[in-house]
């Protein structure tokens, strides 16, 4: 919609891609809840499938209500085109299935999210596409890394659940003069603090169950890039491969998650950095990895790539992962539970929770702490939120 075209972030977030007059007046876009889509006749059928008439067809392709989310996010993300699938797996899955073959090799980073670092090892791998780990914080080590069958780089920044950033214009520049495809799982950031297509990576994925939809009633993913290559994943990866057709109900909240994700991120990032900075001065806290804090190893490249330092938080006690498991357990208000980016505040231990897929033996590799504890900080009151983490961690 052109006359859209100079909206800020939060105003696109709200009106991109849809105008009331064209649908009845109706101040909120309609939900297409419709399996599949009637014809003219049958030569309008046959051009629609061939492609040479734009129309729906069936909601494993398309869908008018998914359009809208998909133009929305594209735009939000400086992306040409977006596509939105039925979990964050279901993007991050369809996408590489659509862009490897046998034979290939993907550099990844040496942290991952446990379900993306088990689709590699036991998917992709098991269809003859090596998985090699580096690094990416060490740039010579990623330069060093590339052989002549590497296809794609692959990393999250920061990284799920360390917290360790990945300079995304360096790797995508390093990726595209192998001739590599580059790969940026922003779901720890959002768009409203990194855009990695803007800093020179092809693909963006999402688990848009985290911040995007941010209310933690949904499971959707989105992956985004150029339009061509996006449509070869949603008629290849998505619609054959993975067939992980996000549900226009889905859509339709997620729509309504990100008229507020900015207004959201803003206040998490508020929070998560007062949250960090008392965590840092608590005795019983051996360590905290946040972006925001002065301590932070990579601060120079969270300050230059990230708007925000967003609302996820990474820990350590002197007590060890015993003293994490016990801090947990006197918790009242903020919630054991897997997942982020929500209203409610949730913590977790990623070694025997989200990130349980590693073999025990690898996951100090792999900079999985074994004590680590992860806290995603909602939007509660940051006094309501302190108060509990410190009657928490009081006895430690
Ligand atoms: C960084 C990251 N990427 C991808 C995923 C997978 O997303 P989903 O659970 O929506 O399939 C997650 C889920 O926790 C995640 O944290």
């Amino acid at each position: 919609m052109t006359k859209h075209a100079e909206l800020s972030f939060a105003t696109a977030a709200i009106h991109h891609g849809y105008d009331p007059l064209d649908h009845d007046g109706a101040l909120t876009p309609p939900l297409h809840l419709t399996s599949t889509f009637a014809f003219e006749s049958a030569e309008d059928g046959a051009a629609r499938f061939s492609g040479e008439r734009p129309g729906h067809v069936y909601s494993r392709i398309s869908n008018p209500t998914l359009d809208l989310l998909e133009r929305r996010i594209a735009h939000l993300e400086g992306a040409e085109a977006a596509l939105a699938t039925a979990s964050g797996m279901g993007a991050i899955t369809a996408t590489l299935w659509t862009l490897l073959r046998p034979g290939d090799e993907i550099l990844t980073d040496i942290t991952l999210y446990g379900c993306t670092f088990a689709f590699m090892q036991h998917g992709l791998g098991r269809f003859g596409i090596r998985v090699t780990h580096v690094d990416m914080t060490d740039l010579a080590a990623v330069a060093a890394a590339f052989g002549p069958d590497t296809r794609l780089v692959y990393f999250e920044t920061p990284a799920n659940p360390n917290m360790r950033l990945v300079d995304i214009a360096a790797v995508c520049r390093l990726a595209k003069a192998h001739g590599a495809w580059s790969v940026v799982d922003n779901t720890y950031s959002t768009p409203v603090i990194t855009r990695p297509v803007t800093l020179g990576a092809d693909f963006v994925v999402h688990s848009a169950t985290k911040y995007l939809g941010g209310h933690g009633d949904l499971v959707a993913g989105v992956v985004l890039g150029r339009a061509e290559d996006i449509q070869q994943i949603r008629l290849f990866g998505l619609k054959d491969m993975t067939g992980a057709v996000l549900s226009p109900f889905n859509a339709m909240l997620i729509l309504r998650g990100l008229k507020t994700l900015e207004l959201r991120v803003e206040r998490h990032a508020a929070s998560a950095m007062t949250i960090a900075t008392r965590l840092e001065a608590h005795p019983a806290v051996s360590a905290v990895h946040y972006p925001g804090l002065a301590s932070f190893a990579q601060r120079d490249l969270a300050a230059r790539q990230m708007a925000l330092p967003g609302g996820m938080i990474a820990f350590q006690l002197h007590s060890g992962y015993e003293g994490g498991k016990r801090v947990m357990n006197r918790l009242t208000l903020i919630t054991r539970a897997v997942s982020l980016g929500d209203a409610e505040t949730l913590i977790q231990h990623p070694a025997s929770m989200t990130h349980s897929t590693y073999p025990v033996e690898q996951l100090i590799a792999h900079g999985v702490m074994p004590d680590l504890v992860r806290l995603s900080v909602g939007l509660e009151d940051p006094k309501d939120i302190w108060a509990d983490l410190e009657q928490a961690l009081v006895e430690e």
